[in-house]
């Protein structure tokens, strides 16, 4: 019965928060591999999870990029009141992602669809040691770095390591040591093993994994069973307030391992 069905989804969900000992675990039913509306369903509760989170006053929301994000961030209502106002901003610089799944394409979608505010950080791919360190100084940068460092709130995904490592474009020497060192998870430009290790970080400005562990409320969104692995090796290590969003296919996977 359905009555049976929710029941399920709950046990589900307190057995898997109890296991990464996370805050809470909200599962959607369904794959999110060839689903695609496990992913609009994933927007309505990020929604309704951070209209819970977030408290009255002004918030500041990181949010990271990629597919999931951003069709997530799609779906997304409204969450700004009189008392609550919401800025958006991108929580790390550019890490090799397409325009539209890149988190300042991300930030800017949910301020829009959440009634919000949001600040890009402009800094291009591919620049010389030299010329980033540069651009970093310039005081525009620099007021959107300030703002990022004053987050209260934090919004990822997870993916995993080589597929992420190749999408980004990678150089082969990466891949062989990502390869090396068994890295299996990607979140926030590092890479992760099976034991929720770090064991490799692409050197951008923005968020660092540390700030994470600092901030109030974190919220992770990843589903699909190809990525039950990669979700994990993440979730084993990660910030103990983490709440994530997550669908049956890789929830019921993650579980057959415990
Ligand atoms: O860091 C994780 C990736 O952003 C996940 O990307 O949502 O496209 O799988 P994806």
């Amino acid at each position: 019965s359905v009555m049976n069905q929710l029941l399920g989804m709950h046990q589900v969900e307190k057995e898997i928060s109890q296991y990464f000992g996370i805050k809470r675990c909200i599962v959607v039913a369904g794959n999110s591999d060839n689903q695609e509306k496990v992913l609009y369903e994933f927007g309505d509760i990020l929604t309704d999870s951070l209209d819970l989170l977030l408290p009255d006053g002004d918030n500041i929301v990181a949010v990271m990029g990629g597919t999931t994000m951003a069709l997530t961030a799609e779906h997304m209502g409204t969450l700004e009141t009189e008392k609550r106002h919401n800025l958006f901003v991108p929580a790390r610089g550019g890490i090799g992602e397409a325009m539209t799944v890149q988190a300042n394409s991300v930030s800017a979608v949910m301020a829009s669809k959440t009634g919000g505010h949001h600040r890009a950080l402009y800094v291009p791919e591919q620049l010389s040691l030299e010329t980033y360190n540069s651009l970093l100084q310039e005081p525009s940068i620099q007021e959107v770095l300030t703002l990022i460092e004053q987050s209260n709130c934090v919004v990822h995904s997870i993916g995993r390591a080589l597929h992420m490592a190749a999408r980004r474009k990678m150089s082969d020497d990466e891949m062989v040591m990502l390869k090396q060192n068994n890295a299996v998870a990607e979140s926030f430009g590092y890479f992760f093993d099976e034991e929720g290790e770090v064991v490799y970080k692409i050197p951008r400005i923005g968020l660092q994994l540390k700030d994470v562990q600092k901030i109030s409320n974190v919220v992770a969104i990843a589903g699909g069973k190809s990525k039950a692995k990669a979700i994990r090796a993440y979730m084993k290590n990660a910030p103990k307030q983490t709440w994530l969003i997550t669908d049956e296919a890789a929830a019921n996977e993650i579980l057959k391992g415990v």
